[in-house]
């Protein structure tokens, strides 16, 4: 249906670049900010801080899974490290908090954004009460994950089986020398210790910080699928981002929207700059310019070790000169280390 007044034809020509977003009136010396105080749970208060809102399962004492919503979590240990890790933090006489001090294993469930979903997650995130109250009107239900499968006699948190992903995980007690730090005695809500840790466990009276390393990844197989097989915009899972900001009478969250590609740079150097690079190794292995031509789309920065990379394949398989079918082989090493 064509509205009255409006072109139903779009025209073939250019469209003029947009100007630039106006955020405010402003003459030119006079600032753009106005400066907003950081107080306790900043993140909440000051800011409008974009976040994912998971369901964390974790064990209560007599081995049955509970779930509370959580949104401070994040990567921490992403790459050269023996084990890949979350960070989670959380209010430390939560049950989540009790749980993982007690038990050490926790699931991180995402789920979808509709608003049922998020209005469980709210009610589930009522302080103080026990994982009885919460779960006896649970509206998800419960499967059990990886971990079991691979160890039938363990005890493990069960996965919520409408979560798009959920990621098994154990808190990496060792670290920061949180591996001492005991439940809290019964009718208290804080800690009061000499000392609180840094960044692992009881962090300060009423605060913990989990170092959570990555068990098992579960998705989804139509997710699974589009990572392995190539990722479009329809195949992001509809995930909801909470905003930080609340306020005394609601949480606020953003539901999923199309995603929108953005072309990576493609920025190459020169043959001669890749070459000035394999110059600087300390090595007798060479390379063609064909070799090189190979690697003008790696930033700079990545060059030295890319090249090292090279060299240390061209000396373990016994190679004098690296050309493109060497480069190829090594490419192909590469890409089914990635996919493993
Ligand atoms: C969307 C959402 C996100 C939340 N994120 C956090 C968080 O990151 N850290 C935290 O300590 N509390 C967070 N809370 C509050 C906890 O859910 C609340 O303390 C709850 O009692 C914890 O449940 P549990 O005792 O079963 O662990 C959040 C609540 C909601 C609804």
């Amino acid at each position: 249906m064509k509205l009255l007044g409006k072109p139903s034809f779009k025209a073939l020509t250019k469209p003029a670049l947009k100007p630039p977003l106006k955020l405010s009136s402003k003459s030119s010396d006079e600032p753009s900010f106005r400066e907003l105080r950081a107080v306790d749970n900043f993140y909440q208060t000051s800011l409008f801080f974009p976040m994912p809102a998971v369901l964390v399962s974790t064990l209560t004492d007599t081995g049955k899974t509970t779930c509370g919503p959580y949104s401070l979590l994040a990567p921490f240990y992403i790459a050269g490290k023996e084990y890949y890790a979350f960070m989670l933090e959380c209010r430390n006489s939560s049950n989540t908090a009790q749980n993982l001090i007690k038990h050490k294993k926790c699931v991180i469930n995402f789920l979808g954004d509709d608003r049922a979903t998020f209005k469980e997650m709210v009610r589930l995130g009522w302080p103080g009460d026990t994982p009885e109250e919460k779960m006896k009107d649970f509206r998800f239900h419960l499967e059990e994950g990886l971990r079991k499968a691979e160890d039938p006699e363990g005890i493990y948190p069960q996965v919520i089986s409408e979560a798009l992903q959920a990621v098994e995980c154990t808190w990496v007690d060792t670290l920061d020398g949180a591996q001492d730090d005991g439940p809290l005695p019964e009718g208290t809500d804080h800690y009061e210790l000499e000392k609180y840790h840094d960044f692992n466990g009881i962090t300060s009276p009423y605060g913990a910080h989990f170092v959570l390393r990555i068990d098992k990844i579960l998705m989804k197989p139509r997710y699974r699928d589009a990572i392995v097989n190539g990722v479009r915009s329809q195949d992001f899972p509809p995930l909801p981002v909470d905003y930080g900001y609340r306020d005394s009478k609601n949480f606020w969250y953003h539901k999923h929207r199309r995603l929108l590609p953005e072309l990576l740079p493609q920025r190459q150097t020169t043959v001669q700059s890749v070459r000035y690079a394999a110059n600087r190794l300390q090595t007798d292995v060479q390379f063609t310019d064909a070799a090189l031509e190979k690697l003008v789309k790696v930033p700079r920065i990545f060059l030295p070790t890319v090249l090292k990379g090279c060299v240390s394949w061209a000396e373990e398989n016994g190679v004098k000169v690296i050309d493109v079918e060497q480069m190829e082989i090594i490419n192909d090493k590469r890409s089914k280390e990635k996919n493993k």
